[in-house]
């Protein structure tokens, strides 16, 4: 007997995931049975002794859904940075530098959203979009303006996502536009500890589906002031942090030029850094860098595509992967243009097998790449999900007892986007390799976060 009561639905089906960092497990015609709470009360395979019964009885309550042979369940990916209101924005002044990239497009978009009835349109479109890209657990960017960044909290919890969302703070003069820039410290610290107060107490957030963030932008935009009191925050409530690190050469040699130290070092040295802060891009990493990341278990928001565009450099995402340090995937909406993790965990591959295999023709071929460096499909998964979610101190991205249910279904038959599955001869292995290449939007079938369908 199992009681039925107490579970909301169960799934049948064929399931990936990847609890173990570079490994997979198929779980073949496995049963999850989902609680009234949204997370998974039991899995079990065919071999369990208990899956009989359970399938049996569920079925009988009118609780089971059977995923049809083609489909797949996976958990819902992680998007570790994308800026929300950036998102008319993607697509655009991709030639340019970061900074010229940021006071020409960004800033004067950014600055459109006190304007509610914009925030409205392109907060609850840019949400969607990235649930029905699979997206469940999105770490968001917004602007500087309290109000339209609650209205993205908001957003979020009416359409379901879990959601973790900073107001951004950015103060320094020299920096920031005259139009784009907090108005002083005082009313930045008020307005954003009354964002962290009002996004706690949101209708409808009890289970704490959507999460605030300190957000300073990166050290460029904030002056050390603005720096020390966020992190002053940060340790009052045990909050989630992210901001951007050690992005390019150019804001990696102003931090060095401005205060003598690097990124992290003046991250740490403000109190921001906790086991839950995301730090996006992270390229000009020292060692002693990667050990203070370790040593305060914060984690690394990887933005492949994005790097591409404005690193200057290649990630060390091998050697960070070998380290043990935390990492997982972020889109960096509009620094690149695509929504889908499936596009980021594919980008994460492609270029650290560039890094491996270098590019220049002159060179000879053992003297042209970085050898070992290329990052694998599996391990880019795990990023995209499981590496994530630990980033976050999340309880998703794994199928297991007592997890969030955070899931999507995969469909792989024939006619539906460009992703062709032969099962008389793709492994498993093959068939989730196929999918981190080729899955589109229309793959994705349902969208599942806290055990609530919401596509
Ligand atoms: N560095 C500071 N602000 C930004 C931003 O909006 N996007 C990216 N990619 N980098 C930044
Ligand atoms: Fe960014």
């Amino acid at each position: 007997m199992i009681a039925t009561n107490a579970i909301q639905f169960a799934l049948q089906g064929d399931m990936f995931h990847c609890p173990i960092k570079g490994e997979f497990e198929y779980l073949s015609d496995a049963l999850i049975l989902i609680d009234l709470n949204g997370n998974i009360a039991a899995t079990y395979q065919p071999f369990d002794a208990e899956y009989a019964l359970a399938r049996d009885e569920l079925k009988l309550a009118g609780k089971l859904t059977e995923l049809t042979k083609g489909q797949y369940l996976l958990p819902g990916l992680v998007d570790l940075h994308c800026h929300a209101p950036q998102w008319p924005q993607a697509g655009k002044g991709l030639d340019l530098p970061l900074y010229d990239w940021l006071q020409n497009y960004t800033f004067p978009l950014e600055n459109r959203y006190t304007d509610l009835d914009f925030a409205k349109e392109v907060y609850g479109d840019v949400t969607k979009t990235l649930l029905a890209n699979g997206t469940t657990s999105a770490v968001y960017f917004a602007s500087i303006h309290r109000e339209p960044t609650e209205l993205l909290a908001q957003t979020c919890l009416d359409v379901g996502q879990r959601a973790f969302v900073g107001k951004v703070n950015m103060d320094n003069a020299e920096q920031c536009p005259d139009y784009y820039r907090e108005a002083s410290i005082e009313k930045a610290l008020y307005e954003t500890e009354l964002f962290v107060n009002n996004v706690f107490s949101l209708k409808g957030n009890d289970s704490g589906l959507v999460s605030p963030v300190i957000t300073p932008r990166f050290v460029p935009s904030c002056t050390p002031t603005m720096l020390n009191k966020l992190g002053e925050l940060v340790q009052k409530y045990d909050l989630h942090m992210q901001t951007h690190c050690s992005e390019s050469d150019w804001a990696r040699d102003y931090s060095q030029t401005q205060f003598g130290k690097t990124d992290i070092e003046i991250y740490a040295d403000a109190g921001l850094l906790n086991n839950k802060s995301v730090l996006a891009h992270s390229i000009f990493l020292t060692e002693k860098d990667v050990e203070m990341i370790k040593r305060y278990n914060a984690g690394i928001g990887h933005c492949p595509l994005s790097n591409m565009f404005f690193a200057n450099a290649a990630m060390q995402t091998r050697e960070l992967l070998d380290h043990g340090v935390q990492i997982g995937l972020g889109s960096d909406i509009a620094g690149a243009p695509s929504p889908s993790i499936f596009r980021a965990a594919f980008d994460a591959v492609s270029h650290s097998r560039v890094r491996e295999e270098g590019v220049d023709v002159k060179l000879s071929a053992s003297d042209r790449g970085t050898a070992g460096s290329r990052v694998s499909f599996i391990e880019a998964f795990w990023m995209a999900t499981t590496g994530g979610a630990q980033v976050l101190d999340s309880k998703t991205g794994v199928f297991a007892k007592h997890y969030h249910f955070d899931a999507i279904v995969l469909e792989t038959n024939k006619d539906v986007g460009n992703l062709r599955i032969w099962p008389d001869f793709d492994t498993p292995k093959d068939i989730l390799e196929k999918i981190i290449c080729l899955a589109q939007k229309e793959n994705i079938k349902r969208v599942w976060v806290q055990g609530k369908q919401v596509v």
